[in-house]
């Protein structure tokens, strides 16, 4: 029980693995570990941040996606991508890309620099069965297509998706209801989010750290550390004696069965099966 009512539940914090991906690319991977495989509707969250060129210049070569979404927010870097039917596009440094694989596509992601800084996110969130075979689309911003609020003396938060003070991010997916907030606390600010009903939240702290809930309940969040969040109820967050920004992601579960190999998301094994002989057969 929650000693303050209408504090946010802390179900359990986990840390990130050191993990590679694409063709060799370090990263540190967040949910779709063995500790926290998932959390519907969120599938996986890798954070990359790095100076080493040599950690992130092989990148993403050609690979596929069928039955969700791959969202990827930059913060420093530049990262271009190209898939199959002819979308091509720059990622820049503040810039977010909210790709529906629906029945599928194959795409590149490969750095657009040779030396300096890459860091960002990639978020999977998994998509209904009524929505699995959609046609691919993109929704994607530059960086002032993402409003900013200041809803607290030394609080500032990027909005991708859902609503702050009645401003509202750009991202529309009316299947899983998205928040997906980039919040910045100057040292010592504090403020409070009332996370959507029903809704399975996280928070990850990237920079800095911070305490996370009120009262007894509450606890410290480090850096590279995530919490898992019950929905319904007021988060509050609390900077240490440092700047600290965190991301702070919700969305409505789908509670279907999940059928997962890779970069295929299916609802059963009989369409994950159909997802590998239509990749290979050229279908994508
Ligand atoms: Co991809």
């Amino acid at each position: 029980m929650s000693a303050i009512p209408d504090a946010a539940r802390i179900v359990r914090t986990v840390r990130g693995m050191a993990a590679s991906d694409g063709a060799g690319v370090k990263l540190t991977r967040v949910i779709g570990t063995p500790q926290l495989p998932d959390l519907d509707p969120f599938l996986m969250l890798d954070e990359f941040g790095t100076d080493r060129a040599e950690d992130y210049l092989a990148g993403f070569p050609d690979h596929p996606h069928r039955g969700f979404e791959t969202v990827t927010y930059m913060l420093d870097g530049r990262m271009r991508h190209k898939d199959n039917h002819g979308n091509e596009g720059l990622l820049v440094p503040g810039s977010v890309q909210w790709m529906t694989a629906g029945r599928g596509l194959v795409h590149s992601e490969m750095p657009e620099q040779e030396a300096g800084r890459m860091r960002g996110f990639q978020l999977w969130i998994n998509l209904p069965a009524k929505d699995k075979m959609t046609a691919p689309k993109y929704q994607e911003f530059a960086p002032d297509g993402l409003p900013v609020v200041t809803p607290a003396p030394g609080v500032s938060v990027k909005l991708i998706a859902g609503a702050v003070d009645g401003v509202s991010g750009p991202i529309v997916q009316p299947a899983t209801e998205p928040v997906y907030l980039d919040i910045t606390l100057q040292a010592g600010a504090a403020w409070s989010y009332r996370l959507p009903d029903g809704h399975n939240a996280f928070a990850y702290v990237y920079e800095g750290g911070l305490q996370l809930g009120e009262g007894e309940d509450a606890r410290p969040l480090a850096q590279q550390e995530l919490a898992v969040l019950g929905g319904g109820a007021r988060l509050q967050v609390l900077a240490g004696d440092a700047e600290t920004r965190l991301i702070l992601v919700a969305g409505r579960p789908l509670r279907e069965p999940v059928a997962r190999h890779g970069p295929f998301v299916m609802n059963t094994r009989e369409e994950l099966m159909q997802a590998f002989v239509d990749f290979q057969q050229g279908r994508f």
